[in-house]
């Protein structure tokens, strides 16, 4: 069987699809709780670093390869450089499409269930009781969680343009008119100077914690979607003619934006209730309910966009996790997307399940964390600056000079030495640095 390759409806369905990767629980649940542990603008300031330093190029490189291979993640690098071992990049990407889905589904799932509690009525009574009482039952997290990789699963199976891009083609506004509401809000409530005092003010100590620098690094490449072939993939399904660069910094630029303003969302918030920063991976289901009480009705209301926004979120994230997987499984195993995309949903939903047991029901531990926060942190600091850097290694030392500047539109724009020596040295150096910091931190 001979499939014709998908590709997007137009060039604004790509940019949309690609920003609906990246905006996700990263810019909300783990940003807030990152920051929040990494001592606030520290890790604000290696994050942003990372973004420049190492987002752009990586993200412009997995582009590059996504556009000029025209097929999955494993696929691009044999079709590019075949019988080398760099296709290793596109394999660890799939197998991180397996392990980051597993887990995104289970936190999908919360932000689903606090939505619907929000519609009918609203958190009320100890917020945390809630929260602890709720993820650690054994059915009903996991019912959530089969809902949210149901809806995910549902969107994939309708394909590239009929579910991937028409579905954030609706959410992407909606997402952005929701969160904006919601800062102006927030900011209203009376911890505005104090938010951003802990966000902005530079706690020189934090520096010299290389556990910051690698939560910030791992975050960067979260939150861009980077590392594991979900941008290659995407743009896979741009005709060879479409252009890369200015997409590349509009999702990036974006992207931090979303992550900063909701920042904006959460931490006035929180200091004008006096709770705890550092509270860990529950913060925002923990700490906002507190506030949405307090307000009365409208908190209900404002609580119900703020869930719906991280449902809607998370959701055009799960879907390109789950698309980096099918499209390597149609081509590999010559299958239909609709036979495909249901078997290895399935699968991922299965393995997602010690992930939400994890949370308090069943006690699973690795190295001292609960499973859900161990697949949390081994793949978002570990496997992603891991295969991002394989891939930028591949484009910066195995492309000649001008198929980088060529496949990257890059070619005559005066920023385009600099991309390339970035690319080539200081990107590669400077994840190799972080990720032996972290080692030896971890050892
Ligand atoms: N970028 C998404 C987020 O911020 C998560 C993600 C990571 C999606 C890797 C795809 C690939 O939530
Ligand atoms: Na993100």
């Amino acid at each position: 069987m001979v499939q014709k390759r998908e590709h997007w409806g137009s060039h604004w369905g790509f940019i949309m699809a690609a920003m609906g990767s990246a905006v996700g629980l990263g810019n909300i649940w783990r940003f807030s709780y990152a920051m929040g542990q990494g001592g606030g603008s520290a890790f604000l300031i290696i994050y942003l670093l990372s973004v420049l330093v190492i987002g752009f190029p990586v993200m412009l490189i997995e582009f590059s390869i996504g556009r000029r291979a025209q097929t999955d993640a494993v696929d691009a690098f044999k079709k590019i450089a075949p019988g080398t071992p760099w296709m290793a990049a596109g394999g660890l990407g799939v197998l991180a499409a397996f392990l980051i889905l597993s887990f995104y589904g289970v936190i999908g799932g919360w932000s689903l269930r606090y939505s619907f509690e929000y519609l009918t009525g609203g958190i009320t009574g100890d917020s945390t009781d809630f929260f602890v009482g709720f993820i650690g039952d054994t059915f009903s997290p996991i019912f959530w969680q089969f809902i949210f990789m149901g809806l995910t699963i549902g969107i994939v199976y309708l394909g590239v343009q009929k579910g991937i891009e028409l579905s954030s083609k609706w959410m992407m506004p909606i997402l952005s008119i929701l969160l904006v509401g919601l800062a102006a809000f927030s900011l209203t409530l009376g911890g505005a100077a104090e938010a951003f005092a802990f966000m902005f003010q530079p706690d020189w100590a934090a520096f010299t914690d290389p556990s910051v620098y690698i939560s910030a690094m791992g975050q960067a490449f979260f939150t861009l979607s980077l590392g594991m072939g979900a941008m290659l993939t995407y743009s896979s399904y741009l005709e060879p003619k479409e252009r890369l660069t200015s997409s590349a910094a509009f999702i990036i630029v974006l992207d931090t934006l979303f992550a900063l303003i909701s920042g904006l969302v959460i931490f006035p918030a929180l200091f004008a209730y006096g709770l705890d920063p550092a509270e860990g991976a529950g913060l925002v289901f923990m700490v906002l309910p507190n506030i949405f009480e307090a307000l009365g009705g409208i908190g209900t209301l404002a609580g119900f966009a703020f869930f719906i926004l991280l449902s809607m979120a998370a959701l055009s994230s799960a879907i390109s996790l789950l698309e980096v997987a099918v499209a390597y499984f149609i081509r590999k195993l010559n299958m239909s997307r609709k036979k495909v995309t249901v078997i290895v949903g399935a699968i991922i939903f299965l393995l997602g399940i010690p992930s939400s047991l994890s949370q308090g029901a069943v006690s699973i531990t690795i190295f001292g964390e609960s499973f859900l926060d161990f697949m949390d942190s081994f793949t978002g600091n570990l496997l992603l600056p891991l295969g991002g850097l394989i891939m930028v290694l591949f484009v910066g030392w195995t492309w000649t000079k001008k198929e980088v500047l060529h496949h990257g539109d890059i070619a005559h724009n005066p920023l385009g030495p600099l991309y390339f020596l970035t690319a080539k040295f200081v990107a590669p150096a400077a994840i190799l640095v972080v990720l032996i910091m972290g080692m030896l931190n971890w050892l």
